[in-house]
């Protein structure tokens, strides 16, 4: 039998984000319902991230960021906490030939310093290893708050002692964590919450939304695509009528 078309199969002139951001939310929910530990629902989602990043190497994007932890996080049960660092430290582990073989660049958004040695170090060590990449930017956001990114943009600013008319958007945008690259097009958020949840609230200025219902321990490369196939097909309609597209 011939096989079913994939709906988000792309055609040549769809426009494809050149940044997507993603706010992986659901893991909980999705172990309560299989009667699992809230823990299990972190493992299936660093499989959900590892996917991710497949899924936008494939399509070609140039900039990935994936929200892992946010300043907020740190309020929830230490072994929970204990648990999330461990994925990320695997995940530091297993990735890093997958990166160096992609030509895929690791970066950080966040607070480095504040994290328990051992994830530091092995991030740094592959942010490192792989500042040579250039097919494509992952930006793991870990002790994130966009906030905190903000106000430190503004005390550098000063630290540098920037006359008042030196403070452009220019000026403001290269002390921002995501300095050099370009605002994300595409902001998706799982689980079927509607919230930005302190996350990149400078650079999400213009970006479209795309909100799922799908747990983000479901969310695979199909839902992936799926979601940047929404995005082309938003962008592609701009200023044209359905019959031009
Ligand atoms: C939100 O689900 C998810 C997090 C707070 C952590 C995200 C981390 C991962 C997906 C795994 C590690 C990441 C990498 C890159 C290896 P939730 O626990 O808030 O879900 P709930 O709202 O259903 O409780």
């Amino acid at each position: 039998a011939p096989k079913k078309p994939k709906s988000w199969r792309f055609k040549l002139s769809d426009q494809l984000p050149k940044h997507v951001a993603v706010i992986m939310d659901g893991n909980g929910r999705w172990a309560q319902m299989r009667d699992l530990p809230r823990h299990e629902g972190h493992r299936a989602g660093a499989k959900s991230a590892r996917a991710a990043v497949s899924a936008a190497h494939k399509l070609g994007l140039e900039h990935l960021t994936l929200y892992a932890f946010s300043t907020e996080n740190w309020s929830r049960p230490k072994e929970e906490v204990r648990f999330l660092f461990d994925l990320l430290l695997d995940f530091m582990k297993s990735e890093v030939s997958t990166l160096l073989e992609q030509s895929i660049r690791l970066q950080v958004l966040g607070e480095l310093s504040d994290l328990p040695q051992g994830v530091r170090q092995a991030v740094r060590q592959v942010i490192k290893r792989t500042s040579g990449g250039t097919e494509m930017t992952l930006n793991i956001a870990l002790n994130y708050s966009s906030r905190v990114e903000l106000i430190r943009a503004v005390r550098l600013m000063v630290e540098q002692g920037l006359s008042p008319d030196q403070v452009t958007s220019e000026a403001f945008e290269a002390n921002l964590y995501t300095a050099g690259q370009p605002d994300p097009d595409l902001i998706i958020r799982t689980s079927g919450e509607y919230r930005l949840s302190n996350f990149l609230l400078y650079q999400a200025a213009y970006s479209e939304f795309y909100f799922t219902d799908v747990l983000w321990p479901d969310f695979g490369e199909d839902e992936f695509n799926e979601a940047v196939k929404a995005y082309a097909e938003r962008n592609r309609r701009f200023g044209l009528t359905g019959e031009q597209v």
